[in-house]
């Protein structure tokens, strides 16, 4: 087959060998009548022409698409392999050393003779070791705190998330094929920070002088830590300051304590803040109404949104005013007063307004003087003023 390239193309090689090369072949000489050792020929080559008595082998390069991958006596070059097959790719392309090397594609494998796909592992099992062009997926079932929620030739069984770790509790316990869904903070209750009614109580029309110090020196007596309280003094205004030291307070207070019988009356009046707001279906519109109609800064839209997701009637309401008390770190009573009548929902404007004369009125009066009373050492006597009517 070399006669059909031309001879231009042969140039002819010759090869130092190196001393210590032992690479040879036998071969009879039929001028001498006997068998020479010749050197063989380098990878890449070819023996052009024999050894004799007189000359080395003579070795010539392979033509092109032809190749020898090793030390040989061969009269002439292997033909590299036309081209790649379907979804193959050339990995190596032929050159005097090696013939053409075809590999699958990607996400392909040499399945007996043709390329196919890697298989894909459906949820609830994952990769346990991927597929190569030679080899196909191998998946695992997903063990014991793992999942894989989809069908995939790469993707291995992941760990369910750790709402623990998070700082969040478990809504949805994760499966083989499910991921752990952890609550939502804000969905863990619809816990407000300052009931309506322990701010009320403790928005004091007139406070008595150093009431704050009062407080402190009242709480002080308990477990409450001056860490604490100096943490409250930091982060609220001299208004704000009363409700929270109270809250803090009531959180680590005993059962058999001086203040017992009006954290109970607190929660007496909390029931009645739910009984006033009452059985009460209000439609997402009326919600976004009764936001508008408060004064001053709106609460986010997402806050509200959520509020509408985790929190039910009477809580609802009682939530957004709380979101919008601390957006504003406005005062609720004064919220209540300048609500836009106009804007609020027909369902609401009643109860409204009941609200804030409930919150204002003689109910609260009496625990306010309570209180006053129980923390100032029955010393001073608080005065009943136009605010609390
Ligand atoms: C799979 O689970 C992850 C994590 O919980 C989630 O983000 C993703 O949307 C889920 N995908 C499907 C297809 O269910
Ligand atoms: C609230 O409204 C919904 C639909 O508007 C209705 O199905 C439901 O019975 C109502 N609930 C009350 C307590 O009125
Ligand atoms: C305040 O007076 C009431 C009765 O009027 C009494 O029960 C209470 O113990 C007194 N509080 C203090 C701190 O003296």
């Amino acid at each position: 087959m070399y006669q059909l390239i031309s001879c231009t193309l042969l140039v002819v090689f010759h090869i130092s060998i190196t001393e210590g090369n032992s690479l040879k072949y036998p071969h009879y000489d039929p001028y001498t009548l006997t068998e020479l050792q010749c050197d063989q020929c380098p990878p890449g080559t070819f023996v052009r022409d024999d050894c004799t008595v007189e000359k080395r082998t003579e070795c010539a390069p392979c033509p092109f698409n032809y190749f020898n991958s090793e030390w040989n006596s061969y009269k002439d070059c292997q033909y590299c392999s036309s081209v790649c097959k379907e979804l193959q790719v050339a990995k190596q392309e032929c050159s005097s050393t090696s013939n053409r090397m075809c590999e699958c594609m990607d996400g392909f494998f040499l399945d007996v003779e043709f390329c196919s796909p890697h298989k894909e592992c459906p949820p609830g099992y994952g990769v346990i070791q991927q597929g190569t062009p030679h080899s196909n997926t191998i998946c695992g079932e997903c063990t014991r705190g793992m999942f894989s929620n989809v069908t995939s030739s790469t993707a291995p069984c992941q760990i369910h998330t750790d709402c623990r770790n998070l700082g969040r509790k478990i809504l949805h316990k994760g499966s083989a094929t499910h991921d752990t869904v952890c609550k939502e903070e804000s969905t863990t209750s619809c816990d407000i920070d300052v009931t309506l009614c322990e701010e009320a109580l403790f928005r004091f029309p007139t406070p008595p002088e150093n009431w704050i110090m009062t407080l402190i020196q009242r709480f002080s007596s308990t477990s409450v830590t001056s860490q604490q309280i100096n943490k409250i003094q930091e982060t609220y205004s001299a208004e704000e300051q009363p409700f929270y030291l109270f809250k803090l307070y009531k959180s680590q207070s005993k059962a058999d304590d001086s203040f017992t019988p009006l954290i109970k009356d607190l929660k007496e009046c909390e029931r009645g803040v739910s009984n006033l707001l009452g059985p009460l279906n209000l439609t997402r519109k009326n919600v976004m109404k009764l936001m508008q109609s408060l004064p001053r800064k709106h609460v986010k839209q997402e806050d509200i949104e959520k509020t509408l997701k985790t929190c039910e009637n009477p809580k609802l309401v009682v939530k957004l005013l709380n979101l919008w008390r601390i957006k504003n770190k406005g005062n609720t009573m004064e919220g209540l007063k300048q609500l836009k009548m106009g804007k609020l929902p027909k369902v609401l404007r009643r109860r409204m307004k009941k609200l804030g004369q409930y919150l204002t009125g003689d109910a609260m009066y009496s625990l306010y003087q309570k209180i006053i009373l129980e923390i100032n050492g029955n010393q001073t006597q608080p005065v009943k003023t136009e605010a609390l009517l």
